[in-house]
């Protein structure tokens, strides 16, 4: 066996330990990132083998704690894409307006940001009282941030440069309250949010939903478990209810790919037939 195959037996045996061990199943992520993000946390953590790890995670909750947070990338923006919020606003709002009550689920949430855009977009469109939203997460710190709504000035920034490119016409400065360099999301935001831990290699749905956004995760997972994703997906949505990707993922090649139309390509935008 040469080193590349003793590390890939290496990585299945530490798979195999963290699932019995703490009921995270990772077997389906994409090899080749879960392995850079493997390997990372070696370096990290001074040793030298993935095999000398495997008994520090079994004993040492702690450190799986800081090994799970190391295998989830958190990369997220306010409005990011700002084209998929136009997008939504055109097509996703006036569907939500004929209901009397709604429910959005923002899947693989991260910390927060994507779930506060879309209660913007739901105030703005006078919708934010009749909308339950679910954000969920498989990462706990990230869900306590995500609840707390608290951001740098600096990311802020950013944030207002892609608010402007929505369309959106409110003032974005009105959602959040400056505190020394961060800024703490406005409470109403926050009034019909649900933060939840939801695994979507384990767990089940929820509940109906009239839109599911599920963006940038799914790009971590290999084929099979983005179909189990999908059929998840297809399953937790009102009849006409619409699913919304990231733009460099797709539903096309899985087997519920028939149960969907795209109603825009580079947005990701999908609706169940
Ligand atoms: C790159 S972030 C995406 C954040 C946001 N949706 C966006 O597009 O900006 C990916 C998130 O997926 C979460 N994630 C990874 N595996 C997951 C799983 N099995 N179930 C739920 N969330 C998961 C990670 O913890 C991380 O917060």
């Amino acid at each position: 066996m040469n080193r590349v195959e003793i590390e890939s037996v290496e990585i299945e045996l530490l798979l195999q330990a963290i699932t019995k061990r703490y009921g995270y199943d990772f077997h389906n992520y994409s090899k080749a990132s879960l392995k850079r993000r493997i390997i990372g946390f070696l370096h990290k953590s001074n040793l030298e083998q993935i095999s000398e790890l495997i008994p520090r995670l079994l004993h040492d909750k702690g450190m799986f704690r800081s090994f799970l947070l190391s295998l989830s990338v958190t990369v997220t923006e306010m409005f990011r894409d700002p084209n998929v919020y136009v997008v939504l606003r055109e097509r996703v709002i006036p569907f939500l307006k004929t209901f009397p009550f709604c429910k959005i689920w923002c899947a693989g949430c991260a910390t927060g940001e994507e779930v506060y855009s879309i209660a913007i977009l739901l105030s703005e469109s006078g919708l934010l009282d009749k909308v339950q939203i679910y954000a969920t997460d498989i990462n706990d710190e990230s869900l306590q941030k995500a609840e707390l709504g608290i951001y740098s000035r600096t990311q802020i920034q950013e944030y207002t440069r892609n608010y402007q490119l929505t369309g959106l016409e409110g003032s974005f400065s009105d959602y959040y309250h400056a505190s020394f360099d961060s800024v703490v999301m406005d409470a109403s935001l926050k009034k019909n949010i649900v933060f939840a831990n939801h695994n979507l290699v384990s767990d089940e749905s929820f509940g109906k939903m009239q839109l599911i956004l599920c963006r940038n995760t799914l790009i971590y997972f290999n084929s099979e478990l983005q179909g189990r994703v999908f059929s998840l997906f297809s399953e937790s949505l009102v009849n006409k209810g619409f699913l919304c990707l990231g733009t460099k993922e797709d539903i096309q090649f899985s087997s519920v790919s028939n149960k969907f139309r795209s109603i825009r390509q580079n947005e990701k935008l999908f609706q169940l037939r």
